[in-house]
């Protein structure tokens, strides 16, 4: 008798463009075999993300503290930001939806829960050691963790209701390329909610900003630059939230 965590698995492996086999017995399915990581290496925060020990501390303590040094005291909360994305998904009961770079899975247990017994919320990171992470958090039977590549997912065309990367698209070596397969895989009128780097554009602010992103090896996006690019990808009724150097954008495919 199958449990509904493997169901979850069974119904994410029939979303996959790979009919190879993807189970690992760690409780995630694993499209990067050996590699230790997915796509080419960006820096200093992209490498901390697979040691042992920030997954272990990212949560309570690393997320939630360098989060409200970038967005700055206006910034949402973690719970906040946790609800927003939810919201500006538009996740219903039934819906599939993809927690792209989903860390120790956070996001993605909540959107197991917004998506109900029939829906289904896939977690994808390239890290084995958040993924581990993910799954001894447990979460709801509706969750199915992915080990792939960010940049170029998996999945097959049209297939899931929203896509949610938080904290991580400045992070990717190839951020336009991830946006094309974002879109790819959203079916028409599927959500999207980005939350990323947005530098000032006064000086000596975007200076320093800039020299930040080149240090701990993320791309700082302009103010516009992100919605932009949805834009230009089909997206419509596109929202900006700006707080500190982040930004959180949302839209509509079509
Ligand atoms: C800062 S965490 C964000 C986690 C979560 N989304 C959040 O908002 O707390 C960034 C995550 O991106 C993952 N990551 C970075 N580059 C990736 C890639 N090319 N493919 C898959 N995951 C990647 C890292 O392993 C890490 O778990």
């Amino acid at each position: 008798m199958p449990t509904r965590r493997n169901t979850a698995r069974e119904r994410l492996k029939t979303l996959l463009e790979t009919s190879a086999e993807t189970e690992t017995g760690n409780g995630y399915l694993d499209l990067l075999g050996a590699a230790n990581q997915a796509g080419p290496p960006t820096g200093i925060t992209q490498r901390l993300m697979r040691t042992t020990l920030l997954p272990r501390i990212y949560e309570r303590y690393w997320r939630p503290v360098l989060g409200r040094a970038l967005k700055g005291p206006s910034g949402p909360s973690m719970a906040g930001e946790v609800t927003l994305a939810t919201e500006l998904l538009r996740l219903r009961p039934g819906h599939t939806v993809l927690d792209v770079a989903c860390g120790t899975g956070r996001f993605t247990r909540a959107f197991g829960a917004a998506v109900g017994p029939d829906g289904l919320a896939i977690g994808l990171d390239g890290a084995r050691t958040m993924l581990a992470k993910a799954v001894a958090e447990g979460g709801p039977d509706t969750v199915a963790y992915l080990r792939a590549d960010a940049v170029r997912l998996p999945l097959k065309a049209s297939t899931v209701d929203g896509v949610c990367c938080f904290a991580a698209l400045h992070m990717f070596a190839e951020p336009e390329t991830a946006l094309d397969s974002f879109a790819r895989v959203l079916k028409p009128g599927g959500r999207i909610a980005l939350l990323t780097s947005a530098r000032r554009g006064r000086q000596p602010a975007r200076l320093i900003e800039s020299a930040g992103g080149i240090v701990s090896g993320q791309k700082m996006f302009d103010r516009g630059e992100v919605g932009a690019s949805l834009r230009a990808r089909g997206f419509t009724a596109i929202t900006e939230r700006y707080a500190g150097v982040t930004q959180i954008v949302a839209g509509r495919l079509g």
